[in-house]
């Protein structure tokens, strides 16, 4: 079976670099010599990687462990500005850049033009097209059009829903794509799709012709606009966008910087084993996938568990209605003008920051993601940190600095590699693994370090190779926006905008009920809650610490009594708004008072005994904003659907004192 990643690395004049090799470098320093050469036939049939920099000292395997234990100790909570879909655009780019065409190539008549192209990376969707209707004519029902699934009914809830879900047929074990890899979680999955939705809208608007000649046309046009949408969106977000600038309008300095014409790109190594890598650290531990699975219950491990490759999903068990993607909680259609299409902030998903720390869930990798499902293995292996440094030690990549010295970039200083800013903090290392750390930094938490610096986007070394990469993969492509750079697109709003946006606008028809067919809750209807003389409770408990952070001497007992009837009309005279010792609407909002981590005083007890009201654990009433009492409001705010912030401002203390009307 494919995985999302791969066992050998056949590099261009150094030859196999094999897994048994990686498996003894974490041992020793000597066991990274190459397997012998292969034959020309057999070398065409690898996939072609190259190195862009000087090869670099293993890492010791003290450094490996205790650096990716470091990176994976703490779950990161902090989220960058990246919609999360876009860490899945990503996954899928990496497929198409590193599509795997062996099995279909050996022993057919394939020529060595198509051997090597099939070789080399290209951003030219072979992920989703195969080798096209006329050689695979399987993944297609019309010779033009790509097939698509139905979804699972659950019995008197959902219905089934058509062509949102990956076609799977009987007697295939596997979804029926030419990369099981965009089977592998839900999340690429659902992308994978929707570029089969894009690629069949786009042949609905080719002229009648010859059929080849339809599929061919229809080809060109997705992939340009792929690449366009790449350019102009998903790099930008990912890189420095001035680098992207930079090598778009200026050329590449560092990688196959003139190849000839017809000249096949390689995949640096660099690019493969750490630079793109950078996806790791956008995984979220938890998703708000869609009404089912709402306020982050959208766990990692599910998102495997309903996927072909990770899980088990079938022909005859395919994925289940009520998991259908929400568009709109993965990709920001406000920046595309369609608010209709928007989600309350607190059920839209974003990428965690590109830093140095990854979703502790990626420590212990289901077995199935990197091979057999019952491979016995230590722990460390499934820990996808120490996989990433592994691979980087055993094909002998370059340090960070060794890079930052050949693309001439300022090097990270000891105190940037070692303490960094919000990422890891690698202090607590023995004195000799931060010495071997910070002179010899591997590449992929490098170039982390550098994003981290940087506000979650990759520059420096990072940066460029990513930019680069992507250039060449564009240039070397059959279809290529950089080979024709007149090309513009015309399936956006204009002729220079096409964004990822755009592309699901177009394949799903600008439709909320196809970009989101399960639909949204019925919107809760929230009263704030009417006090007055008599009740008591929980609620007058909040107000009366909210009346004694206004300076009112009374108990808090929960009993709305003479005295706290006597201080709320005197705070709302004090207020010039009506008085009458009724506490509605006006009288709350101006008692709330905004508090956050740090604050101490009675509006904290406040917000504290409303949060005892859904706490498993009461947290005490102490009146001091600490780590615990924001947790409490962040889960507090996921459950309303509100910003997730932790800090109790209007709206989240709205909230605090409302219930269902
Ligand atoms: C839930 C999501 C993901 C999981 C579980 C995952 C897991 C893995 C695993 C197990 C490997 C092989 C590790 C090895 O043994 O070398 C790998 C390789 C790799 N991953 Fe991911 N990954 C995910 C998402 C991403 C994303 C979002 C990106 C980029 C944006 C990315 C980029 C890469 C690259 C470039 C490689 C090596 C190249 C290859 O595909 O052969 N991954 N990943």
């Amino acid at each position: 079976m494919t995985r999302h990643g791969r066992q050998q690395f056949f590099v261009a004049g150094e030859g196999v670099l094999s897994p048994d090799t990686a498996a003894r470098s974490a041992a020793s320093d000597d066991a990274m010599s190459p397997t012998p050469r292969l034959s020309e036939a057999d070398e065409l049939r690898q996939f072609r990687f190259s190195r862009i920099g000087p090869q670099g000292a293993p890492t010791s395997a003290e450094l490996m462990s205790a650096v990716s234990e470091a990176i994976t100790a703490v779950a990161p909570d902090s989220d960058g500005d990246i919609p999360a879909g876009f860490t899945y655009l990503g996954q899928f780019v990496d497929h198409d850049l590193t599509m795997d065409k062996t099995q279909a190539a050996l022993g057919s008549e394939v020529t060595v033009d198509e051997l090597i192209q099939g070789r080399s990376p290209a951003l030219d969707l072979d992920s989703l097209y195969g080798r096209g209707p006329a050689d695979e004519p399987h993944f297609y029902t019309d010779g033009l059009h790509l097939k698509m699934g139905r979804t699972g009914a659950l019995d008197g809830f959902l219905p089934a829903f058509d062509g949102h879900d990956l076609p799977r047929e009987p007697q295939q074990r596997l979804a029926l794509i030419p990369d099981h890899r965009n089977d592998e979680n839900l999340a690429v999955a659902q992308t994978h799709l929707a570029f089969i939705r894009f690629h069949n809208r786009v042949v609905d608007t080719i002229a009648p012709g010859p059929v080849a000649t339809m599929f061919d046309a229809a080809r060109e046009r997705v992939v340009k606009h792929y690449q366009w949408m790449l350019r102009q969106d998903y790099l930008p977000r990912i890189v420095d966008p001035g680098i992207v600038e930079d090598v778009f309008a200026n050329g590449r300095t560092l990688f196959e910087t003139s190849p000839a014409p017809g000249d096949s790109p390689t995949m640096p190594i660099e690019f493969s084993v750490a630079a793109f890598r950078l996806g790791h650290s956008m995984i979220r531990d938890t998703y708000s996938w869609n009404r089912f699975f709402d306020n982050g219950s959208a766990f990692l491990s599910l998102l495997f568990g309903f996927s072909g490759t990770s899980g088990d999903l079938s022909a005859a068990d395919p994925l289940p209605s009520n998991w259908i993607a929400d568009f709109r909680r993965l990709y920001d259609f406000a920046e595309a003008g369609r608010p209709d299409l928007v989600v309350a902030p607190g059920k839209f998903n974003r990428a965690r920051t590109i830093d140095t720390r990854l979703t502790d869930p990626l420590a212990t990798l289901p077995a199935g993601s990197f091979g057999p499902p019952d491979a016995q293995f230590p722990p460390l292996h499934a820990n996808l940190a120490f996989r990433n440094l592994i691979r980087g030690s055993m094909v002998k990549l370059a340090s960070g600095q060794q890079m930052a010295t050949l693309t001439g970039v300022t090097e990270l200083t000891e105190d940037e590699v070692i303490t960094g800013s919000g990422g890891v903090d690698f202090a607590g290392l023995s004195a000799n693994l931060r010495t071997e750390l910070s002179a010899n930094t591997p590449l992929w938490p490098y170039i982390l370090r550098e994003a981290e610096l940087n506000g979650g986007r990759l520059t420096g070394v990072g940066g460029r190779i990513v930019a680069e990469v992507f250039h060449r993969a564009m240039e070397g492509s059959a279809h290529s926006i950089v080979r024709d750079p007149h090309w513009r697109p015309d399936l956006g709003p204009n002729a220079f905008t096409f964004r990822m946006v755009d592309l699901l606008l177009f394949a799903f028809e600008g439709r909320s009920d196809l970009l989101n067919p399960l639909g949204d809750e019925p919107e809760k209807q929230l009263e704030i809650v009417e006090l007055s003389r008599g009740d008591d409770g929980p609620f007058v408990r909040i107000l009366q610490h909210l009346l004694r952070a206004r300076r009112f001497d009374l108990f808090v007992d929960g009993d709305f009594g003479p005295i706290t009837e006597q201080a709320v009309r005197r705070f709302q005279g004090n207020q010039g708004i009506t008085i009458d010792g009724i506490v509605g609407p006006v009288t709350w909002s101006r008692l709330f008072t905004t508090v956050r981590r740090g604050d101490v005083g009675e509006a904290v007890k406040g917000v504290q005994v409303r949060m005892n009201l859904r706490q498993a654990d009461p947290i005490d009433v102490d009146g001091d904003f600490g780590p615990i009492t924001e947790q409490a409001v962040r889960e507090f705010q996921i459950s309303e659907g509100v910003e997730v912030d932790g800090v109790v401002g209007p709206i989240t203390w709205r909230r605090c004192v409302s219930e269902p009307a």
